[in-house]
Parts: C-alpha cells; sequence; structure tokens
C-alpha cells in the first residue's frame, strides 16, 4: 500500500501542479506525528475547528505549530536552504521563512508521509515512523520515533542543500514556566550526535496538562562530517541557520525556563550539491525515563521500571540501538502496515483502512510496557478523558486490537488488574474500575472509592479473560485466577438481569436502571464462565452457569426487544418501547463462540441499523445525538455484511470530514461530524476499530 502510493505521489510531482495537498487514504482529524507513548504524543492538527485546539490548516506540515495531544505547542520546526533561500518544511517559527508546497500526505498504522515541492527545484519526503511492533517486545518498550527526511533534485540540476531542524524544550513539562536544562553529546560507540534536555526539577510520577515532568528528551541524528548543532533561543538558532545555511556549533548555558527565549536545540547538515538520486537523513526523538509506574501490586505500591531498562545498560545504549535499529524497524514496520491494511481490505473493505491505519499508533500510543521481561505489564493510561491507569471499560473497547496483533499484550494488561485484587487490595466484590485516578500512579483503591460500574467492569474482565485464553491458547491463566473469575461472576448471577439504577461505560450519557444493552454484557459474562469453567475441569460450575444464563438470555429477550415495534430492535432499557441503542455489548458473543443470544437477535439489528443511520454514523442511543466510534464497530462487526459496510463507510466519513481537530477522537455528532458530549481525544478506545479483525476465523 505505502510503497504504491507514495510513488503515485512522487509521479504527481512531476507532472502536475503543486496547488493542494492529496490526503491517502483519509485527511484524519489530526496527523500523527510522534506518537508512542503517553507522553511521546505529538500531533498535527488538520480539521478546521476549534475545539479549543485554534484551527487547524488542513493537514499541512509547514505553517502550523505540532502540538501535544493535549493541544500545548510543540515548537518542532523543519527548514531547508536551497541555493541561498531557506524555506520552511515544519512548524511555525516567527519570522516565517517561505513555506513549501505540501502536495501528498499519507498514513499508514505506523507511518505519515508527507511529500514537499520546494521551488521546482527539489522534492522532499517526510516519514514519521512510530514503530508498533506487537511480538517484540524489546522493540516495542522503547518510547522512541523515527523522522526520515530524503530529498533529491526534480528540475534536471543540481543544487547546493543544507537541511536544518529542531526542537525546543516543551517537551520536558506541561508547565512552560519549568526551567530546564539542556546538553550536547555523542555517543560512545556508535557517533550518534544528541541534544539531551530535562527539566532541571525532576518531578517523579508528575504531570502537568498531562506531560511528564520527569525523565530525559533525547533528540538525535548521526554525527556526520558536515552536521553542525546549536542550542539557543529560537530567534537565535533558526536566524543562524537561515542567514548562513549552517549552526555554530555553540551551547547555551544559560538554563532558564521553556518560555524565556525558548530554548531551542538544533541541528543543522550540509548535503552538498543535490541532484535526482536521493539522500536521506535520519532523526529521533524519545523520551528517557528509568522509572515508569508506581504499582500497587501483591505486596504494597513499588517502583515499577519501564521495559527497555532490562535489555540497555544506559540511555545511550537505547538511543544508540533505536538509531542504529532503523532498517530493521522500517521492515518490521512495512510488514505490520501491510498485514493491516490487507486484513482490513479483505474484512471490511477499503475503507476500512481508513479505520485501522489511523487507530494503530494512537491505541499503542496509549500504553507502555514496564517490568522485567520474567514479570513484564503492560500499562494504560486513559488519555483525555480524565487519565486513569489500566480503566477495565477503557481496556475492554481496546482489546480487539491485542486479540488481533498479539494476545499475550492482553495478559500484560490484565496482569495488574489481576495482582492488585488478589492481592485484596481492593475491597468490593465486583471488579475495580481503574488501578488510579492519574497515571503513572497505579496505586490502587484500598478504599473502595473509585468509580463504580460494577456490572460492566465483572462482564468486561470475564469476556476479556476468555478472549486471552482462547486466541492465546493458554488455559492454564484460568485455573490461576479462577476464584476471582468465580466471585465476579457471583455478583453477575445475582446483578445482571435486572441491572439496578447505575452509569455504563457510557458515564457521561448518565445513569439509568435496566440498562438492555448492560445486562446483556453481564448475561454474556455468565457464559464465559460457564466456557471458564469448562476448559478447567469445573464441571458443575459449567452446568450451573450456563444454565442460569440460558434462562437470563431468554428473559431478557422479552424484557429487551420493544414491543410493537416496526422494525423491531432492542430497546435501550427494559419497557422504554420508543427508545433503542447501539447494543454493542452482543459482540462478546460471536468474539468468544459463545453461541448464547439466538442468530434473531442479530438479524434483529442488522435490519434495524440502517433505519436510524445519520449522515456520519448511528447514534449511540435516543437520549442523544452523539455517537461514539469503537461501539459503531463493535456493532457493526457482528452485523450483516451490507450493514457493516454502511457503518464502515459512515465512520471513515466522518474521519476524513470533521472539523474536530486533535487526535481521533471517539465521541462525535452522528449528523455534524463534531464532538459530542465533550472533547474526547487520542483514546486508546479506538483500539476497538479492529474489532472485525477480532473476531473468530470461520
Ligand atoms: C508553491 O506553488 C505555487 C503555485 O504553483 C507557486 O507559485 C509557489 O512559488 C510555490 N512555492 C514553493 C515554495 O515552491
Ligand atoms: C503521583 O503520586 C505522587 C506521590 O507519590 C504525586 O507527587 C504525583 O503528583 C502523582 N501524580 C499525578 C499525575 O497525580
Ligand atoms: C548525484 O550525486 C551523487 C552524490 O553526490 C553522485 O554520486 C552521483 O554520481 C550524482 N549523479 C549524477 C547523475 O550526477
Ligand atoms: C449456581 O451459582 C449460583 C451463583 O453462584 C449459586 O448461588 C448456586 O448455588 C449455584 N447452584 C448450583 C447448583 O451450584
Ligand atoms: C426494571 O425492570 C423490572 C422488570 O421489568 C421491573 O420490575 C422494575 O420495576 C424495573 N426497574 C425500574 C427502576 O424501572
Ligand atoms: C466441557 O464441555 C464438553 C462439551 O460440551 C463436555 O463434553 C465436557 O464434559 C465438559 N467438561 C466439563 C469439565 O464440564
Ligand atoms: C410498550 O408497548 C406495549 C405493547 O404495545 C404496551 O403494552 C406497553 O404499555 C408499552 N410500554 C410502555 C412503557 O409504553
Amino acid at each position: 500500500m505505502w510503497s504504491q502510493y507514495i510513488a503515485l505521489a512522487f509521479a504527481s510531482i512531476l507532472t502536475v501542479s503543486y496547488a493542494a495537498s492529496s490526503f491517502t487514504p483519509a485527511r484524519p482529524p489530526a496527523i500523527p506525528l510522534a506518537v508512542k507513548s503517553p507522553y511521546v504524543s505529538a500531533w498535527q492538527k488538520a480539521g478546521s475547528d476549534t475545539g479549543g485546539n485554534g484551527p487547524g490548516n488542513g493537514g499541512y506540515l509547514a505553517g502550523e505549530w505540532a502540538t501535544f495531544w493535549n493541544g500545548q505547542i510543540l515548537g518542532w520546526t523543519g527548514l531547508i536552504r536551497v541555493d541561498g533561500t531557506t524555506y520552511t518544511w515544519m512548524g511555525n517559527p516567527a519570522p516565517l521563512p517561505t513555506v513549501v508546497n505540501q502536495t501528498a500526505f499519507g498514513y499508514t498504522s505506523t507511518r505519515s508521509t508527507f511529500i514537499m515541492d520546494v521551488g521546482g527545484k527539489l522534492s522532499m519526503r517526510i516519514i514519521f515512523l512510530s514503530p508498533i511492533t506487537p511480538t517484540d517486545m524489546a522493540r516495542q518498550s522503547l518510547p522512541f520515533s523515527y523522522v526520515d527526511i530524503e530529498v533529491c533534485a526534480t528540475d534536471g540540476l543540481d543544487h547546493s542543500v543544507q537541511l536544518y531542524t529542531d526542537t525546543t524544550a516543551e517537551w520536558a513539562s506541561g508547565d512552560r514556566s519549568a526551567i530546564v536544562e539542556w546538553e550536547y553529546g555523542i555517543t560512545p560507540n556508535d557517533n550518534i550526535a544528541y541534544h539531551k534536555f530535562y527539566r532541571q526539577t525532576q518531578l517523579l510520577w508528575s504531570e502537568t496538562a498531562d506531560q511528564t515532568e520527569y525523565g530525559s528528551w533525547y533528540w538525535a541524528t548521526n554525527n556526520a562530517a558536515k552536521l553542525t548543532f546549536q542550542s539557543g533561543s529560537d530567534t537565535e538558532v533558526r536566524g543562524t541557520f537561515t542567514t548562513s545555511g549552517q549552526l555554530a556549533d555553540t551551547k547555551d548555558t544559560t538554563f532558564r525556563a521553556i518560555n524565556d527565549n525558548y530554548p531551542t536545540l538544533g541541528f543543522a547538515l550540509d548535503l552538498g550539491n543535490v541532484n535526482a538520486t536521493s539522500v536521506s537523513t535520519l532523526f529521533t526523538l524519545g523520551l528517557a525515563q528509568e522509572q515508569a509506574i508506581q504499582f500497587d501490586g501483591a505486596n504494597g505500591v513499588v517502583s515499577v521500571p519501564s521495559l527497555w531498562t532490562s535489555y540497555h545498560a544506559t540511555e545511550a545504549d537505547a538511543l544508540e540501538f533505536f538509531y542504529k535499529d532503523y532498517a530493521t524497524a522500517g521492515g518490521l514496520a512495512t510488514t505490520f502496515d501491510n498485514k493491516v491494511a490487507g486484513d482490513s481490505n479483505a474484512a471490511g473493505g477499503a475503507d476500512y483502512i481508513i479505520l485501522t491505519a489511523l487507530a494503530a499508533r494512537q491505541a499503542f500510543g496509549a500504553t507502555q510496557l514496564c517490568g522485567t521481561p520474567d514479570a513484564p505489564y503492560l500499562f494504560l493510561k486513559e488519555i483525555s478523558s480524565d487519565g486513569n491507569v489500566q480503566t477495565v471499560d477503557v481496556i475492554f473497547p481496546f482489546h480487539p486490537l491485542l486479540v488481533y496483533a498479539n494476545p499475550e499484550l492482553l495478559k500484560l494488561l490484565l496482569n495488574p488488574l489481576f495482582v492488585n485484587q488478589e492481592a485484596g487490595q481492593w475491597p468490593e466484590k465486583y471488579t475495580i474500575h481503574d488501578l488510579g485516578s492519574k497515571y503513572p500512579n497505579a496505586t490502587g483503591h484500598p478504599d473502595g472509592n473509585a468509580e463504580a460500574q460494577p456490572l460492566e467492569e465483572c462482564g468486561n474482565m470475564l469476556i476479556m479473560t476468555l478472549a486471552y485464553a482462547q486466541s492465546g491458547g493458554d488455559t492454564a491463566y484460568l485455573s490461576q485466577h479462577y476464584n476471582i473469575l468465580n466471585q465476579w461472576t457471583q455478583y453477575l448471577v445475582a446483578m445482571a438481569l435486572i441491572p439496578a439504577d447505575q452509569i455504563s461505560t457510557d458515564d457521561f450519557a448518565g445513569s439509568l436502571a435496566n440498562q438492555t444493552n448492560l445486562a446483556l454484557k453481564g448475561i454474556i459474562g455468565i457464559q464465559a464462565m460457564s466456557v471458564i469453567a469448562n476448559l478447567t475441569g469445573n464441571a458443575a460450575d459449567a452446568a450451573n452457569y450456563s444454565s442460569i444464563a440460558h434462562s437470563y438470555i431468554a428473559q431478557w429477550q422479552t424484557l429487551g426487544i420493544a414491543m410493537d415495534a416496526n422494525p423491531p430492535h432492542t430497546t435501550l432499557a427494559y419497557g422504554m418501547n420508543d427508545t433503542h441503542g447501539l447494543l454493542y455489548n452482543l459482540y462478546g458473543d460471536k468474539e468468544l463462540g459463545l453461541g448464547l443470544v439466538p442468530q434473531s437477535v442479530y438479524d434483529m439489528q442488522s435490519n434495524f441499523y440502517p433505519t436510524v443511520m445519520e449522515e456520519f454514523g448511528m447514534p449511540l442511543d435516543t437520549r442523544h445525538d452523539y455517537t461514539k466510534i469503537d461501539w459503531e464497530m463493535f456493532a457493526a462487526a457482528i452485523t450483516s455484511s451490507s450493514t457493516t459496510s454502511m457503518f464502515i463507510s459512515r465512520i471513515a466519513a466522518f474521519i476524513n470530514q470533521t472539523p474536530t481537530n486533535r487526535a481521533l477522537t471517539d465521541l462525535y455528532s452522528a449528523s455534524t461530524a463534531d464532538y459530542g458530549a465533550f472533547n474526547f481525544d487520542a483514546r486508546p478506545v479506538v483500539g476497538g476499530l479492529f474489532s472485525l479483525l477480532a473476531l473468530p476465523k470461520a
């Protein structure tokens, strides 16, 4: 896919005018630049709107600042000098040298690629690669990202070219008045030149505006003979390059606040005379935090290291490994890109690639591999909505991505939840909602004081644990956690059929008694436990829970299907004949191959959804016009193929046309494509867009 459309893009440079950029396979609301962890999360806003973020420019890299997912500017800048004239290819520095003409943009699961025309003389191809290696823990554990810049002449002539790029220290704290320090160095073994920068007062475990307040950032490139560097104020460093085409090889030693004459860390490379043969230069950016998470585990709160510290003795080692690994990482990325694109196309058609390829980095980018190789964990941040750690009803919509990409990672995500609760660090009989109110503090809720979604989370844990055991071929895991799974099932047996007035995962929609979809999740959870009991040799439990689940599902059909409705459909809540909603919890029945819910229910919903579809999708339920992108895809994955296609094409239209301009929102108006009730951005729940790919092969 990728090489194909980028090749096309190159062809178009040579033959057509430079008026506007193409966007392949779509113009996303925001373009992922470096998106690799909750803190390495840089985006280029593209949608025209607001949302408190200021208007985007339509998806052009130059003339607009990159931002952290939360909207804070990251002064990441790119300039290029051609025959003595300087142009801007990234960012919005002041004064602003002429911006290059962006002619094409394309994204895959791991790459965002821009094609630029520079004065009709040069073409640039700028590739932002944030690797995803789901089965390679050592690589996946590194919170680093690549920028590969290729330049060639397009007019048959040779041109004198100097390439420049910098970053400010804005990554190092969410508090722009925080004092930062920086240093310049060369790594000992592989001759990598780096600017290292960090908050002077390290605030371990802290965040400001969701940016991290500790660790060291590395901005690096090969220490080539014609490389120059400089640290200094933004105007000074960029001005030096603009006037001379090189930097001064000088270090500013006046450590100061991030926003005090913005400390700027620049590299310039003299590419000499560039002809039609392309020349490429590689940069890397990443964050080194040796300590990743505070975790309330089996023996109380402990500090959990970043997993990469097990593979690399020093930060410089990690940097060298990552820099030198580009060819391998690029090959693995292409394999992953092609797998996602190929599988998506086969399962849902070309439009489906628009969804999955955009979701992959965002979803993985909310996670972080921690611990040691013999006790690894995957931690997840509930980005944007509240910053909770390991939120069970966020992991649930996210989990199809892991079932598809590597079920082992789902185990690493569930493990901390089991460890904490099995150690008695949570007092309730039902499942905990999350492991901590604010990332990276997974310090639990020993006082029982967490958001209460008892039915939702019990069902989620049972369904996801069985999903892992089935897809990962690991029944020992079920035996290991049988007791607590059984405890949660007993809660469901008591509470699922007639749900008390409570919130579901869609807490923003308010609480309600007798929610049809929520009851279904609980009943499916009971049947999942029947299968778990069967697989672990607990015959009596298997028979008991299966009989309860079958009795409940029969009653549920009487209670939850609207009376005399045409066409028939399930309700939002029992007895509310005039209501409906996305019955997304039906997904678990199909995912786990339970065969609990009769086919007639699937057929009924497949026939009904098209009758209430709006331009950009189907509203979540009859209370509001907004919808959830993850739940739409859960519902769509198990409908008739024509209904599946209808959902996919409308979600693709949403992605392409939404005026929102932060990382893909999961909560949006089905009629206007703008935000729904709240601005939800960059959330890992978009892993749910992989739900069609996580179903067992028929
Ligand atoms: C961008 O394209 C326009 C229209 O063709 C042209 O006038 C302008 O010089 C180009 N700018 C650059 C930097 O190439
Ligand atoms: C995490 O807990 C520490 C105390 O252990 C506190 O200083 C820090 O602010 C907390 N972090 C967040 C993001 O709330
Ligand atoms: C283009 O430049 C490269 C690097 O300087 C050189 O090796 C090559 O011979 C040049 N090609 C042509 C056609 O001039
Ligand atoms: C079936 O499970 C329920 C809920 O745990 C329990 O109350 C009941 O005694 C069980 N019945 C049998 C026959 O095991
Ligand atoms: C929930 O549904 C049950 C069964 O129809 C009914 O008896 C009960 O009154 C309902 N609860 C509420 C609060 O509406
Ligand atoms: C599990 O289910 C199979 C198939 O229905 C049955 O033959 C077997 O006896 C069950 N095992 C247990 C332990 O319930
Ligand atoms: C739902 O429809 C049935 C059949 O028309 C009717 O008997 C019942 O009263 C209705 N329920 C409500 C709450 O309107």
